[in-house]
């Protein structure tokens, strides 16, 4: 069974919303003051919102725009966070492919949060993100870099099993640290490349699940959408692996995530 374009449930995606915010803030905390008390910026694969509209809490005064394909998450995102921001500011949101999405008006800030890992051949869209810079503008970025983890590898290895070989990004989805370096550099940016493997501690049962049912586990749940037994077996087997994988301790799961984080600056800063 081929790919397809997963779809996405927000309120699965949310319930680890604190763990899952905490490299945004982290990454925001990396990138310089904007010019000027109204910045223009754009925030690639937004999501539910709850991310961008931390941008607005640090940039009251920006028109920031989330832009993402996923209807579900658009809904969730203008319910909850469109509007006005207190410093004369506005925070919207737009359907728009990052595969294709292209800057038609200068941004200070282009940042996306744990999406480019769902865009094949992204670091081919550096170029066209830089050049929709103002000079002096930042693009910053954060991906997973967990693709090695148990938590992924049985997971393809039991799509394997099931014949969905093809439903999942491999381990090619996100670059090595230094390559995004190299490539910002190239495209005359100075950039500050890092990465940090963050140990979740997680509650409830069954964590590890319940967090990738939200994310990564999302294309094998779109291609069983309509395959119950299938699936039911899928998550039987999968649920017992990552039991063993990720034991609970007298505190909780503890739950190792690496990621990768870049800001990279356009001309002097
Ligand atoms: C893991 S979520 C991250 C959401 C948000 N940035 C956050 O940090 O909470 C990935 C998001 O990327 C979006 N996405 C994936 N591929 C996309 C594409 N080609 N164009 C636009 N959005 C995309 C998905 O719809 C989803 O909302």
């Amino acid at each position: 069974m081929s790919a397809a374009a997963p779809t996405w449930d927000p309120a699965q995606y949310l319930r680890h919303a604190g763990h899952r915010a905490r490299p945004f803030v982290d990454l925001l905390a990396q990138v310089p003051d904007l010019p000027g008390d109204h910045p223009r910026i754009a925030d690639l694969g937004c999501g539910p919102g709850n991310v961008t509209a931390l941008l607005a809490e640090r940039w009251p005064g920006a028109h920031i725009t989330g832009y993402d394909n996923s209807a579900e998450m658009l809904d969730r995102a203008h319910v909850e966070h469109e509007g006005p921001t207190p410093g004369g500011g506005r925070l919207d949101f737009a359907h728009a492919d990052v595969r294709t999405w292209t800057p038609d008006e200068p941004y200070d800030l282009i940042v996306s949060n744990a999406t480019l890992q769902w865009v094949p051949d992204h670091v081919e869209r550096f170029g066209a993100w830089v050049a929709g810079l103002r000079p002096g503008g930042t693009f910053a970025f954060q991906v997973p870099g967990n693709f090695d983890a148990p938590s992924h590898r049985l997971m393809r290895d039991l799509a394997h099993r099931h014949g969905l070989t093809d439903t999942l990004r491999h381990d090619d989805a996100v670059l090595a640290p230094r390559d995004y370096l190299a490539r910002l550099v190239d495209l005359g940016c100075t950039a500050d490349v890092w990465e940090t493997t963050y140990v979740h501690l997680l509650t409830g049962e069954d964590p590890v699940l319940d967090w990738v049912k939200g994310t990564g586990l999302r294309p094998v749940l779109t291609a069983l959408a309509d395959e119950p037994e299938t699936r039911d077996a899928f998550l039987g087997e999968y649920r017992e692996a990552l039991r063993e994988a990720y034991p609970a301790g007298p505190h909780g799961t503890p739950f190792p995530f690496r990621r990768i984080f870049a800001v990279a600056g356009k001309g002097v800063r």
